[in-house]
């Protein structure tokens, strides 16, 4: 399904055109689709529809507070990774019994924070942070539920930089460290281990890591039964993958859920799941607009306005995505090869090379396709830019859910000491 589509040769989110919000917005930013994260939730949660889940929309994917509270309103809850993230979910509306926080290096202030809101589960990663937690419980004089996240060492066909269930990956506790810390919990009288969790990288496109790691899972719950350890919620965590260039066939999320099903549907565990690309990543683009043209000897240039602090994919993970014009080329029009890059003074500031492109003129508007996850979200303010607006469409309707903080706004936040 896609909403983004030329009308009159105009490229729309829904029914807003690009070109209008361009000018009202000025680029570069981003624009999400809410009939997008809406058809994309709905196919998840119609999947899991006769299994007792609840689909915890991981939100470092798009940490927007408009996107978080779109995806709620069709009944998602959060899975967050830092007080910050947490904040954002409770503000979007998210109830605490519906958020898990997960991640390696929690601090004692997050997990403080995290137990005097009282969330569905607190995803535990090594024995030091188990004493952490114990002694916050202990102090509020509090039961904590944790997670137990595993580390099945599993490897993953992925980048490198996104696989998280091996050994040499920081994440999860390895066997046996886990059984051993099972045996021993009574120790620890504030905790209640309720849940296992697991996670093994992310943009997986096939499902046969999906079947080892949940049958692992699947093994490891079976033998705790046998040591008369009972759980009864089990997290799946995220990873499935997407279609960033329709060259890969990507399973739909009716084939992952269907591997579930297969490999615990029999265990009578209630289910989490934490997707974060497959939710939110079509829903976005990234409009941009043409600076300048350059025509090198070897190469030829675009420089748009945006760069890789507004989307770092590229430079960070050799990640493609496709770029299309906002006015639809003129029938017949010759495609060249072309470099796009952004304004930042360094080379890894490239969005593609050797692409073959319609051609584009200064101030000419391009979209950059299937941005809506871990773009803004992993925006930053490199070479002093300003963080960029995000946009959220709604048939006709269109709101700008951030604003592009003034130069003012930055540097308020920076003092000189008094000896200057
Ligand atoms: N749960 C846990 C514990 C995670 O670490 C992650 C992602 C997710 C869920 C959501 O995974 P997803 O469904 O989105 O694959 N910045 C990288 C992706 C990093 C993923 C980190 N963990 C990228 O741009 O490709």
């Amino acid at each position: 399904m896609n909403y983004f589509n030329y009308r009159n040769g105009i490229l729309h989110a829904e029914e807003v055109s690009l070109d209008r919000l361009a000018d009202d917005v000025g680029t570069p930013f981003y624009c999400y689709s809410t009939a997008i994260l809406k058809h994309n939730f709905q196919i998840l949660q119609d999947a899991v529809s006769d299994l007792d889940t609840i689909i915890c929309f991981s939100i470092k994917a798009n940490s927007n507070i408009a996107v978080i509270k779109t995806l709620a309103t069709y009944g998602a809850g959060a899975d967050v990774v830092s007080e910050g993230e947490l904040r954002r979910a409770i503000t979007a509306g998210i109830p605490s019994e519906r958020i898990v926080f997960s991640g390696v290096g929690k601090t004692r202030r997050e997990l403080e924070f995290a137990v005097d809101n009282n969330i569905l589960q607190i995803n535990v990663e090594s024995e030091s942070e188990l004493e952490d937690l114990n002694a916050v419980a202990l102090a509020r004089g509090s039961f904590v539920k944790i997670g137990l996240r595993i580390n099945p060492d599993i490897n993953v066909n992925t980048h490198e930089k996104i696989t998280t269930g091996r050994k040499e990956n920081k994440f999860g506790i390895e066997w046996p460290r886990n059984l051993q810390i099972l045996r021993n919990i009574n120790d620890l009288p504030n905790i209640e281990v309720v849940s296992i969790a697991i996670h093994i990288g992310s943009q997986l496109t096939d499902l046969q890591f999906f079947r080892d790691s949940f049958k692992y899972l699947r093994n490891f719950v079976l033998m705790l039964r046998d040591e008369g350890i009972f759980i009864k919620r089990l997290d799946l965590g995220g990873g499935l993958g997407i279609s960033y260039d329709d060259s890969t066939t990507i399973p739909t999320p009716v084939d992952y859920v269907e591997i579930i099903r297969e490999n615990l549907g029999d265990l009578g565990c209630h289910l989490i799941l934490e997707p974060g690309r497959m939710l939110v990543a079509d829903a976005g683009l990234l409009v941009s607009r043409v600076i300048h043209v350059k025509q090198g000897t070897t190469r030829n240039f675009i420089i748009c306005d945006a760069a890789m602090n507004d989307l770092v994919r590229p430079a960070m993970y050799e990640a493609y995505h496709e770029i299309l014009p906002v006015i639809k080329p003129a029938v017949g029009h010759k495609k060249c090869l072309t470099d796009v890059v952004g304004p930042i003074c360094e080379s890894s500031d490239t969005f593609a090379k050797q692409r073959l492109l319609p051609p584009f003129v200064r101030n000419d508007l391009l979209v950059f396709v299937t941005t809506g996850a871990y773009g803004s979200s992993m925006a930053s303010t490199y070479n002093s830019r300003q963080l960029i607006p995000e946009v959220l469409v709604k048939k006709n309707q269109f709101s700008i859910v951030r604003t592009r903080p003034t130069y003012e706004n930055m540097l308020m936040m920076e003092s000189f000491p008094p000896w200057l």
